[in-house]
């Protein structure tokens, strides 16, 4: 591509692509970030088999006894189908989803000295860390986005600025937290098991909640750069809430559907946790974050899993009712995270590196 191959050498000292994005010099793709998306394996939104799946949450905490089986059955094809809805109803705050993005917004917005304070290494069970990229040091393209993770279950963690990041995160992180028991629940009871079965399996009480947000700014040609590229999430279930920009792609039959739905919904989707326990019967959906010429994007993904001492396997029941042998292997959730962000697996589906 010529306009690529123009392009300036991203310069050592870039720290951020914020940073980078706001230089006034920058009308193309530096080539340490090249990337090119295929416009043809793209979905058409209109097509009503990509209709993405949504679930009236009010209906599982305060609905009927039919209206509560209704959505229980619902879920059994969605998560096979799709391992993604979009939830509504779900009783958090629209003001609290707000002000979780003005906090992350608050966080970017800070020059990049201060924000160093937060980088660290990269394992991901630490408190928290601040970066660009995904992994500096794996990264063979550079990802047009600058992150923070923090940790805020089973301990929780902050990062310290802005003043009310703390706040507005040990808020939300709770009240997602419900929203995705509930949901678990509701998985559990889909799959002809107890409603406690995956929470107590999975040891929930303890299980890991991250709060991950994610800065794309705009970018001179979208179409040859790349926000996260496609992989599918660790741990059992994650929530999305996103700012006024659309950038979410999840991949259903074979073609990257962009996902746009009710400002105030959760986009959830099943992760690699939940394939392996229902032994592939549901799906860890694979997903990946485009970027835009027009507007900075904000994402905050909420991943919940099981406790990092928890050895994950598929679950006898399932296995015996079904009448198929485990598909994967037992494993313990901390060395699957290592594993996933180990440079051997740099964006593949790791559960692919555990089949029995
Ligand atoms: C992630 C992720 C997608 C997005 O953080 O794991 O998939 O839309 N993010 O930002
Ligand atoms: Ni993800």
């Amino acid at each position: 591509m010529a306009a690529v191959a123009q392009a300036l050498e991203t310069p050592s000292s870039v720290t951020s692509i914020k940073s980078l994005a706001e230089s006034s010099a920058l009308n193309t793709v530096p080539s340490a970030y090249a990337f090119n998306i295929n416009p043809n394996d793209e979905a058409d939104p209109k097509d009503p088999e990509f209709a993405i799946p949504i679930i009236d949450m009010s209906l599982l905490t305060s609905g009927t006894p039919e209206q509560r089986s209704q959505i229980i059955h619902d879920l059994v094809k969605i998560c096979q189908e799709w391992g993604f809805f979009i939830a509504i109803n779900h009783g958090v705050p629209e003001s609290l989803m707000k002000a979780m993005i003005d906090a992350c917004h608050g966080f970017f917005s800070l020059p990049d000295e201060e924000k160093k304070e937060f980088k660290s290494g990269n394992d991901v069970l630490e408190m928290f860390k601040y970066g660009t990229s995904y992994n500096l040091a794996l990264d063979k393209v550079l990802l047009w986005r600058d992150f923070f993770k923090v940790r805020t279950h089973p301990e929780f963690y902050s990062l310290y600025k802005p003043a009310t990041f703390s706040e507005v995160s040990m808020e939300f992180g709770k009240r997602t937290r419900e929203v995705a028991l509930e949901i678990t629940k509701a998985i559990s009871e889909s799959l002809g098991l107890e409603p406690n079965y995956i929470y107590e399996k999975m040891n929930m009480d303890r299980g890991l909640q991250l709060l991950a947000g994610n800065y794309y700014p705009p970018c001179p040609q979208p179409e040859h750069a790349i926000g996260i590229p496609h992989h599918t999430d660790h741990g059992l279930v994650t929530l999305l809430i996103q700012n006024e920009m659309n950038g979410l792609q999840v991949e259903h039959n074979g073609k990257w559907l962009t996902v746009n739905g009710p400002a105030n919904g959760f986009f959830v989707n099943l992760a690699d946790q939940m394939q392996i326990f229902t032994n592939g019967k549901y799906k860890s959906v694979m997903h990946r974050a485009t970027v835009n010429n027009k507007a900075t994007r904000i994402s905050i993904a909420i991943p919940h899993g099981p406790s990092v001492d928890t050895t994950i396997a598929p679950a006898p029941e399932l296995c015996e009712r079904e009448g198929k042998p485990p598909k994967y292997l037992a494993m313990n959730y901390k060395e699957y995270i290592q594993l996933q962000q180990s440079g051997k697996n740099y964006m593949k589906s790791t559960f692919d590196h555990i089949l029995a």
